[in-house]
């Protein structure tokens, strides 16, 4: 090979042998390398490739630091991209991350339609495109399919899930979700997203790109076509439309040699950091750079009714005065009361209270804000209201909450004094205790029937509602309309008075009428949704429904039901 590369360049070199041999001695020899070392770079993936989880199970980049293929997740296995030859698993990427794990009889196979997954329940997609004719794991850590004429018609780098690597930007709209946590990599409770407004921000998933639900800004709002960079020497920054530099957000100048790896990714904590990793020390890790040091900073850290304190490295959830963790022994899940009921007038004394909890911020969710002063007062307020089971007080207003409460977190600094309504009576526990199986029960049979009530109602209501509206709208004063309408019913002869008693009483009615099946109707599916929440601390006590359909209480407008988007 080296005879047949070089000896055409002898002529050349002849030639030009006056001007500078030594040179192009070297120059040739570079290029030949260069060549050589260009075709072995791509680990050219062509069809017919195929991987299994247990023999043969991954393609490696040319490097071999990178590698496409299984690895083990849960108690199955998973398609993704890692950093190969290191002890502690690192995934960079996975396809289609909220997919159930594959069971160790799967075939991935490259066609010319995409990646194929074949198992013994049939054939999927993990990738799909048509006229992929070759695909490579890039030694950058991007997984690229080619078509024939090699153009590049799909990249890993194009669909990031938790992880950015050198080489690598966030578009406008683009985001980072984070993983559920360190070993599970399907979809987590954060994100972080490069706005169409030019900020990259962090939020919690599931709430709208609004300031009260950030809990980290670059601060680069106002600007068009922004992109988060990150270069090979650790350097994160944003770009903007002129791709000047706008803000850095690590400093980079790090050394960016083979042995050393960086990525950036948000963590299941929703932290965002920027890890480094050690290939001469088996790959150890360290981080670089992270966007806070307080654990607590991440809205939605803790569960529902339940807030963060920061101790010294780490977070803790604590309940609210009155609440249990709804599942005993897991600090992060939500917190429900020990005393279920709070709605309860026994001869004008309650037989509640309200609790102080001093120094902890919320998320804001107040039905109404009383210009109080007072701090009895306002705990006062509560009390007499069956829909108030919080207030936050400032010193100069009362706002009144509805449970849950989100996002808390302990905060040396702040006027706020949280009052929880809380139960007098504790003996619930013990007497829970014993009747535990038939309380579940009971609530399971409550719970039905409670769904199939409403979804009754729901059905009565909307059957009534359209009948109602559709003969209301028939009645439009228009005379096409009524002669149509007498074509089809069959005419009747009215008197004057008939008429005008009909007409009058009519509009008087079905104004109010309309109105008042209208708001029925809202009622109902608004407490029809709040009974199908999936978090159970969501739903309504049956008390309160009666109260709810009742109209005695106003009823809050439901949140959306939880759905999770795939990010691939
Ligand atoms: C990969 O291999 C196929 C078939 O051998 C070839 O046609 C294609 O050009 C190769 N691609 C690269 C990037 O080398
Ligand atoms: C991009 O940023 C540079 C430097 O701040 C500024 O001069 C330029 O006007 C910006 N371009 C746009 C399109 O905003
Ligand atoms: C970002 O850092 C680079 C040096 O790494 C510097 O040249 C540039 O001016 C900085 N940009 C901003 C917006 O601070
Ligand atoms: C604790 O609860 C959270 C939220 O409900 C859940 O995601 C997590 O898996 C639970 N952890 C354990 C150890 O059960």
């Amino acid at each position: 090979m080296g005879n047949f590369i070089l000896q055409p360049q002898f002529y050349q070199l002849t030639l030009i042998r006056s001007y500078s041999m030594p040179f192009m001695v070297c120059f040739v020899l570079a290029m030949a390398f260069v060549i050589a070392q260009a075709q072995q770079m791509q680990s050219n993936i062509s069809h017919g490739s195929s991987l299994t989880p247990t023999t043969n199970s991954s393609w490696l980049s040319r490097s071999g630091v990178y590698a496409f293929g299984f690895y083990k997740q849960g108690n199955g296995y998973a398609v993704g991209i890692f950093l190969a030859g290191i002890p502690q698993t690192t995934i960079v990427w996975t396809a289609k991350r909220d997919d159930p794990p594959l069971s160790s009889d799967v075939t991935l196979d490259f066609t010319s339609d995409g990646l194929s997954l074949t198992s013994t329940q049939g054939q999927s997609f993990m990738i799909e495109y048509t006229s992929g004719s070759s695909a490579s794991m890039l030694d950058s850590g991007n997984f690229v399919i080619y078509n024939a004429r090699q153009d590049m018609v799909w990249q890993s780098f194009k669909h990031p899930t938790d992880t950015l690597l050198p080489g690598q930007s966030l578009s406008p709209g683009d985001e980072l979700f984070s993983a559920k946590s360190e070993s599970d990599h399907s979809t987590g409770i954060f994100r972080l997203k490069m706005q169409a407004d030019g900020n990259l921000v962090q939020y919690p998933v599931n709430t709208p790109d609004t300031a009260p639900y950030a809990y980290y800004s670059s601060g680069t709002y106002g600007r068009k076509n922004v992109t988060l960079n990150f270069g090979a020497d650790g350097h994160l920054y944003l770009l903007n439309d002129t791709r000047s530099n706008i803000r850095n957000i690590t400093d980079g100048g790090l050394p960016a040699d083979q042995a050393t790896i960086y990525l950036m990714r948000i963590d299941a904590d929703g932290i965002f950091r920027l890890y480094s990793h050690d290939l001469n020390h088996n790959g150890s890790k360290s981080i670089v750079w992270e966007s806070s040091n307080d654990k607590c900073d991440p809205k939605g850290v803790c569960g529902l009714n339940s807030y963060c304190v920061s101790t010294d490295l780490d977070a803790k959830c604590k309940c609210l005065p009155g609440f249990v963790f709804a599942n005993l022994g897991n600090k992060t899940s939500s917190c429900r009361r020990i005393v279920a009921d709070v709605c309860e007038y026994k001869n004008e004394t309650f037989p509640y209270t309200m609790e102080e909890l001093q120094s902890t911020i919320w998320e804001d969710s107040s039905y109404v804000d009383l210009p109080l002063s007072d701090k009895e007062a306002c705990k006062r307020a509560c009390l007499e209201d069956c829909n108030c089971e919080a207030a936050i007080f400032n010193g100069t207003s009362c706002r009144k909450q509805r449970l849950p409460l989100r996002y808390g977190r302990r905060e040396v600094i702040t006027p706020n004094l949280e009052l929880i309504k809380v139960a007098t009576s504790t003996t619930a526990p013990d007497t829970e205790k014993g009747s535990k199986r038939k309380g579940r029960t009971d609530i399971l049979i409550i719970g039905l029937s409670l769904t199939a009530f409403g979804s009754i109602l729901v059905a009565i209501s909307v059957v009534t509602f359209c009948k109602h509206n559709a003969w209301s709208y028939g009645r439009v004063n228009s005379p096409i309309l009524d002669s149509e309408l007498n074509e089809d019913i069959a005419l009747r002869p009215y008197t004057y008075e008939e008429l005008e008693k009909i007409t009058n009483n009519f509009t008087e009615e079905a104004v109010g009428e309309e109105e008042v099946n209208k708001r029925q109707f809202e009622r109902m599916i608004k407490v029809g949704l709040w009974c199908i929440q999936d978090e159970p601390s969501l739903r309504p006590s049956m008390k309160k429904v009666l109260l709810m359909l009742e109209g005695t209480v106003d009823i809050p407008i439901p949140p959306n039901p939880i759905s999770f988007l795939s990010t691939i």
